[in-house]
């Protein structure tokens, strides 16, 4: 450690059109470690109101027992994950998303970094665009790994297919 340098990381994830955000699970409630504008963008929060915190803190009071539990067992087994969540932006206003994460391990398959991107959500939501987020978060993946040697993922072109599933069961209920 550090695997990453954040100056780096903000170079190139910044300019992003999808939200991105990154934990750490080597500190205590696996805190934020660094958000891009497109996040600022979706939730109204400023880069500066969000690190160090658990993004859980955007569910407010919303009852989230079930993507919440999604994420949870993923992230117990080091694996990727999709869920929706019932958000809320810093203005109160109503924000649902999918949220992608990712684990990035190092070379021994220590879990070193979780990436986050969250998709907004809405009753006309389109295959392609699920599509076209699935594919900017592999590429975002790739770079970071491109940043540093010795992270390793396991995220793939077929997420695209579990996401679109995941947003076709969020659109029939
Ligand atoms: C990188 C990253 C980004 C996350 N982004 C969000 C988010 O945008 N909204 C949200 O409700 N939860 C988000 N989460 C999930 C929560 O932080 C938390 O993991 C989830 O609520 C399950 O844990 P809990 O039951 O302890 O709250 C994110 C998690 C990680 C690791």
């Amino acid at each position: 450690m550090p695997y990453l340098n954040l100056e780096q990381v903000a170079k190139r994830f910044d300019p992003l059109p999808v939200a991105l955000t990154i934990a750490d699970p080597g500190q205590t409630d696996l805190p934020l470690i660094y958000s891009n504008s497109a996040f600022s963008a979706l939730t109204g929060y400023a880069q500066h109101e969000v690190l160090n915190r658990n993004c859980r803190f955007l569910q407010g009071d919303l009852d989230n027992t079930s993507a919440r539990r999604t994420v949870r067992d993923a992230l117990a087994a080091a694996k990727p994950a999709q869920a929706t969540f019932d958000n809320l932006r810093k203005d109160g206003s109503s924000l649902t998303t999918l949220l992608y994460l990712e684990p990035l391990h190092d070379r021994a398959g220590n879990l070193v970094y979780v990436v986050g991107s969250q998709f907004e959500l809405h009753p006309k939501v389109s295959a392609a665009e699920v599509d076209r987020h699935s594919n900017q978060f592999v590429d975002g993946i790739g770079d970071l790994l491109a940043l540093n040697e010795n992270l390793r993922a396991v995220t793939q072109r077929s997420l695209a297919r579990s996401a679109l599933a995941t947003v076709k069961l969020w659109l029939e209920t």
